[in-house]
């Protein structure tokens, strides 16, 4: 546990992070509007949202890098932007674009920053020590960060946002440029820092990197459409999802996105996955009676469990394009 934890007495919330009514603008367009979030300690917490959703504002805002036109935010017990020097040691910020020196080594990279926060020579190098192995780069500490590939610079960028051991972390699109093997691997050690009472705030645009968070909230245009856990969004989907093969599919698929009870229509292969909005009480009965559909046989129709994706695109703008 930190020495600003044990101080700060204040601090028994059960919540790392939280915001009401939060908003900021850039002149006339709204980045992030009227967020309100809660985000439990020891917890991964994602944002899901396109590009230009506003999860980089709004982590800026949270980590007290800006300041916000309007509303309230809390993080570790904190007001923010007012006290946002007493946060500094407390958060770890990994950003968007990689931060770190190309032209520094791994072992150059980390004592620069251990340097910033003020490690005293020993432990500085304990505690580099111990990072290059949990995250495998002591073969490559020698190595210089700008010929790493994507996936060691994303570990590299991770150790160097833990390495004074914050309270909570922010993650802005951490795996963009990752392998799916090395995606994979850099989510089981974000559970292990977590298991270690680490709060985790990550943003992503990837569906199944927002099904591993304990909560998310799916942002677009600056608003928070939906929050909850990934089992209670699908199961408050509000929609069928109802899977049709067979050949053909595009001409279906453009039947059947012109009627207004589908919400959307995707292909999957030689399967066409259908939402159809719930007031629907016989989905399949509904989409027999659709005259391109009128020979199709029972089989080719089947109703499936709703996935992330149908959540996204049910509380989004994409469905009805
Ligand atoms: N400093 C800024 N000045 C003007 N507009 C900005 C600035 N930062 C972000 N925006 C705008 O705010 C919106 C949200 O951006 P951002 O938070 O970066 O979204 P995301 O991280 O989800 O891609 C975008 O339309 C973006 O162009
Ligand atoms: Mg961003």
């Amino acid at each position: 546990m930190s020495e600003a934890k044990v101080n700060n007495k204040t601090d028994i919330s059960e919540f790392a992070i939280q915001t009401e009514q939060l908003s900021r603008s850039f002149g006339d367009l709204k980045a992030i509007d009227s967020l309100d979030l809660q985000v439990k300690k020891a917890e991964i917490y994602g944002f899901l949202g396109p590009n230009g959703s506003g999860k980089t504002t709004a982590i800026r805002m949270l980590t007290g890098l800006l300041s916000p036109t309007s509303g309230s935010i809390n993080v570790l017990g904190h007001s923010l932007p007012q006290d946002a020097e007493k946060l500094r040691r407390k958060i770890g910020y990994m950003t968007q674009k990689f931060s770190l020196y190309d032209d520094l080594t791994v072992q150059e990279n980390l004592r620069f920053i251990a340097k910033i926060y003020g490690l005293r020579a020993k432990q500085q190098k304990q505690r580099i020590e111990q990072l290059l192995s949990v995250y495998g780069l002591d073969q490559r500490k020698n190595q210089l960060a700008g010929s790493m590939s994507g996936g060691q610079r994303q570990r590299l960028a991770l150790a160097a946002s833990t390495l004074h051991q914050p309270d909570l972390l922010f993650l802005d699109e951490p795996t963009s440029a990752v392998d799916p093997e090395n995606r994979r691997e850099f989510w089981e050690q974000l559970f292990d820092l977590c298991e270690q009472g680490t709060t985790i705030l990550v943003s992503t645009h990837y569906m199944d990197e927002a099904e591993r968070c304990h909560k998310l909230a799916i942002l677009e245009s600056g608003f928070k459409r939906a929050d909850g856990s990934p089992d209670e969004l699908m199961a408050q989907l509000g929609a069928h999802v109802i899977e049709i093969e067979s050949h053909n599919l595009r001409q279906l698929k453009q039947h059947l996105i012109l009627q207004p009870q589908v919400i959307s229509a995707a292909q999957l292969g030689s399967r066409l996955r259908v939402l159809i909005q719930d007031s629907q009480s016989d989905p399949v009965a509904f989409l027999r009676h659709q005259a391109p559909l009128s020979n199709f046989k029972p089989e080719q129709f089947s109703q499936v469990r709703p996935s992330l994706e149908d959540v996204f695109v049910t509380c989004t703008g994409d469905g009805r394009q």
